[in-house]
C-alpha cells in the first residue's frame, strides 16, 4: 500500500469546506465518524508534545485494523484512480468507513494519551474560524481553489513559491499578508524574500473573489489557502485545513525581516526563531518538512562546499552528494564571470515535486540541502521526530497541525480589532 493511497482515506474531499466548528469547542461524538483527515489531530485540545517514533498521532503504517484491503488499496485506490482521472476529489468510502472510525478514535485516544497539555499562546483561538466566509462569500475556498488549481497545472513550481510564500508572510509581523504591498522598502525587497515568489497567483485569486464578493475575502487567507491548495493539488483533494478570518495589515518594511531564519542557522538558532512566533520544536521539524519540494538559490548552498577558492565541504552533507552539488553550483568565487550551470538545486534531490517524507530520509542519508535542514539531525529529539516523519502519513498529520499553528501567528481579527480587508492585495 502506498503513503498516498494511505493517505486518501485522511484527505478531506476538495471543494469540501471542512467543518465549520471553531478549535476551542469540544469534541462531539456522532453517530457517523468524520472523516479521517489532518482535522483528526487537530479536534484534540493539546497536541502531542513530541513526535517520538513510538507515539504516532496517526495510525501508523502499516496499522493493525487498516490494511491495505480494508482501506483504499483495493477498492478506494482503484475508484480513486478512475475519479481523479475524471477530475473529482473523493476519499475512501463504502465499507472502509468502519475501519476509518476504528483508526480515528485510536487516533483521539492515542493524541490524548500522548499529549500533555501544552497551552502555549497559539493554543488559544486569535479570532479564527474554520470556513469563515460560509455566508458572507460561500464560494470564496473554492474560488481560491479553482483558480490555484488552474496556475500549478501550469507551472509545478507554484507550490514550493506558495508555500513559502505563506511562511514569509506569518514570520513577519503575522500572518496579515504584509509579504504582499509593495509599497517603498516592503519586505519584498528583503534579501530574504527576493527569491520569493507567487505573487501573480495572489492576485489573480483575489480579482475573481472580488468580483464575486467584494471587499469581503481578506489576501491574508487567499495566501494562507492557496499554499494549501496549490500544495494540495497533487492530491486532488486538500492536505490540511485552514482556518480563516484574518484580516490584511498596513505596515511593510523590509527592517522587519530579521525574524525568518537564516539558512546558515544551527539548531540553537532555528529553535529561537521558531519560539518567537510561539512555535516549539516539534513545529519547527514538521515545518522545514515544507523543503520536500521546491528549490534553492546556489548563493543558499555555496556556503557550504567553499570557503573563499577553496572546497570545503560541510562534514554534514553526503560526500557523494556534495559532488552533485558543487557541479550544479560551482564556486562563485573561482568562476565570477561564467554563471554556474544551474542557479538553483532541488530540495529534495530524491521526489521534488512529491509532497512527502522523502526530505527526512534525505536528513537521515545527509542529503539536506541546507544546512539549517541538516541541522535538524544535530539534536537528539529533533533527530527522533525525523525518523518519525519519514513516513508520509505521519509527516502529513503533523505538518497539518503545524501549519495550523503558524496560520495563526500574530492574526489580525475582528477579535482583537485589528486589519481591513484589501480590495487589491498589494496596496495598503
Ligand atoms: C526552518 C527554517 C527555514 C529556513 C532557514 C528556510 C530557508 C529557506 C531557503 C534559504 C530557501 C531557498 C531560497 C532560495 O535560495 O531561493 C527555502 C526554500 C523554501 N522554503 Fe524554507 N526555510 C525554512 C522553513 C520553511 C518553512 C517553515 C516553510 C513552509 C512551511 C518553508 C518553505 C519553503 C519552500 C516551499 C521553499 C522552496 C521555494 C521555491 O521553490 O520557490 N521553509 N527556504
Amino acid at each position: 500500500m502506498t503513503a498516498s493511497s494511505l493517505l486518501g482515506c485522511f484527505l478531506q474531499p476538495a471543494g469540501s469546506t471542512g467543518h465549520t466548528r471553531s478549535v476551542a469547542e469540544p469534541i462531539k461524538r456522532s453517530a457517523q465518524p468524520p472523516p479521517l483527515n489532518g482535522t483528526v489531530i487537530t479536534k484534540h485540545k493539546h497536541r502531542a508534545s513530541s513526535l517520538a517514533p513510538s507515539l504516532s498521532l496517526t495510525p501508523s503504517v502499516p496499522h493493525p485494523g487498516f490494511s491495505e484491503d480494508r482501506c483504499c488499496s483495493e477498492t478506494g485506490e482503484l475508484r480513486r484512480e478512475r475519479e481523479m482521472g475524471r477530475q473529482q476529489q473523493s476519499v475512501c468510502g463504502g465499507a472502509g468507513w468502519w475501519w476509518r472510525a476504528v483508526a480515528w478514535w485510536g487516533a483521539v485516544v492515542l493524541g490524548h494519551l500522548v499529549s500533555h497539555g501544552r497551552a502555549g499562546l497559539l493554543d488559544t483561538n486569535p479570532g479564527l474560524a474554520y470556513n469563515f466566509y460560509r455566508t458572507s462569500c460561500p464560494n470564496a475556498e473554492s474560488i481560491v481553489q479553482r483558480v490555484t488549481w488552474a496556475q500549478v497545472a501550469a507551472n509545478q513550481a507554484l507550490p514550493g513559491r506558495l508555500l513559502r510564500l505563506h511562511f514569509h508572510d506569518c514570520f513577519v509581523k503575522g500572518c496579515d499578508a504584509s509579504i504582499l504591498l509593495d509599497t517603498a522598502g516592503s519586505e519584498k525587497t528583503a534579501g530574504p524574500n527576493l527569491s520569493v515568489g507567487g505573487y501573480e497567483v495572489i492576485d489573480a485569486v483575489k480579482a475573481q473573489l472580488e468580483q464575486a464578493c467584494p471587499g469581503v475575502v481578506s489576501c491574508a487567507d487567499v495566501v494562507a489557502l492557496a499554499a494549501r491548495d496549490a500544495v494540495s493539488y497533487q492530491f486532488k483533494a486538500s492536505l490540511w485545513q485552514v482556518e480563516t478570518g484574518r484580516r490584511d495589515g498596513p505596515v511593510s518594511s523590509a527592517g522587519n525581516t530579521g525574524s525568518l531564519p537564516s539558512p546558515s542557522a544551527g539548531f540553537g538558532g532555528l529553535v529561537q526563531s521558531f519560539a518567537a512566533k510561539g512555535l516549539d520544536v516539534g513545529d519547527l521539524v514538521a515545518l522545514s518538512g515544507a523543503h520536500t519540494i521546491g528549490k534553492a538559490s546556489c548563493s543558499s548552498v555555496t556556503p557550504r562546499l567553499y570557503n573563499g577558492n577553496a572546497t570545503t565541504v560541510d562534514p554534514l552533507l553526503d560526500s557523494a552528494y556534495a559532488k552533485r552539488l558543487i557541479t550544479s553550483c560551482p564556486n562563485p568565487n573561482l568562476t565570477p564571470a561564467s554563471p554556474p550551470p544551474a542557479s538553483t538545486v532541488d530540495l529534495d534531490a530524491a521526489t521534488p515535486f512529491k509532497f512527502d517524507g522523502t526530505y527526512y530520509s534525505n536528513l537521515l542519508n545527509k542529503q539536506g540541502v541546507l544546512a539549517s535542514d541538516a541541522a535538524l539531525t544535530q539534536n537528539a529529539a529533533a533527530a527522533a521526530m525525523v525518523a518519525n516523519l519519514t513516513n508520509s502519513i505521519n509527516f502529513y498529520a503533523a505538518f497539518a497541525m503545524s501549519m495550523k499553528k503558524m496560520g495563526r501567528v500574530d492574526v489580525l481579527t475582528l477579535k482583537n480589532g485589528q486589519g481591513k480587508i484589501r480590495t487589491q492585495c498589494r496596496v495598503p
